[in-house]
């Protein structure tokens, strides 16, 4: 059975054998994060010792499925990124550690602590020969930039014109009830960070691997930017919004294109 274009309804560390070893070219999992949400089972619920030992296990089953210029984000919150990034850097190269300000507006907030308000997005790679494609993802500066930079110094440079790299630290709002792109998941995240994910790491008629495709954003994007994709969700109801959203966005890609094809 192929798995090029197709999502399935099962855990992931079940699943991962349908998958080749170094076959994908990028993995973006974003796991729970082991802060008790509700995910209609228990994925979220474990204790530490039980949490970084899971975590470990599909790392192990999941990394050796990236070709050799492969690359892995992990989405993490702080509380156990430290623990995390640790393992993974014993078997690939970390290249950023990009924070995500999720700009929750300020609202009384924590008061034995500083709020926390960011994501931790660990970049790994497999080599030092891995895909990256700053030009896709350069973020264009805005007129009056360009017009500060009229000195004849910067006449003529690339680099104005081209955008800037969008840095480490990216600020950019979580997804709000009432806005059209939200599904009907706690954790979703933006199409925009998946995006720039996808644009800058994983090249034309590549692979894009989510084992825990939560409302299936990595899905959207991947077709939204014409490159394939594979990925597991153990819930079946967010499974089946899935390929509700799939279809709901057809008007945003060339649906026709894509097969989509589910299994338990
Ligand atoms: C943090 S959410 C992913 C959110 C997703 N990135 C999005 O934008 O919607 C994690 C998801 O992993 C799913 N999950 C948990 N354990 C799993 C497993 N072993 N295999 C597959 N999916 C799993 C949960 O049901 C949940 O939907």
């Amino acid at each position: 059975m192929t798995y090029k274009n197709k999502i399935f309804n099962e855990n992931c560390l079940d699943g991962a054998i349908k998958i080749p070893e170094k076959a994908i070219d990028l993995i973006i999992a974003d796991p729970p994060y082991c802060l008790g949400k509700d995910y209609g089972n228990n994925s979220d619920k474990m204790q530490s010792e039980e949490y970084l030992r899971w975590t470990y296990k599909w790392l192990d089953i999941f990394i050796p499925k990236l070709k050799e210029d492969g690359s892995l984000y992990i989405f993490l919150s702080w509380r156990y990124s430290p623990e995390i990034f640790t393992y993974i850097k014993k078997k690939m190269l970390m290249i950023n550690e990009i924070i995500w300000d999720r700009r929750v507006p300020s609202m009384g907030g924590s008061t034995r602590k500083f709020s926390s308000v960011h994501d931790n997005i660990g970049f790994f790679v497999n080599s030092k020969n891995y895909y990256f494609n700053l030009d896709k993802i350069r973020i264009p500066y805005d007129e009056e930039v360009k017009k500060a930079r009229t000195r004849t110094i910067f006449i003529g440079k690339k680099w104005l014109e081209l955008g800037y790299n969008p840095k480490d630290l990216w600020s950019i709002s979580r997804i709000h009830r009432q806005e059209k792109e939200r599904e009907n998941h706690p954790t979703q995240k933006p199409l925009e960070i998946i995006d720039r994910l996808i644009l800058a790491s994983c090249p034309d008629n590549g692979i894009v691997l989510d084992p825990f495709l939560g409302s299936g954003t990595t899905i959207i994007s991947a077709i939204k930017n014409n490159v394939n994709y594979c990925g597991f969700e153990i819930n079946e109801k967010y499974f089946e919004n899935i390929e509700k959203r799939i279809k709901n966005n057809s008007n945003m890609f060339n649906f026709n294109n894509f097969e989509i094809e589910c299994s338990l």
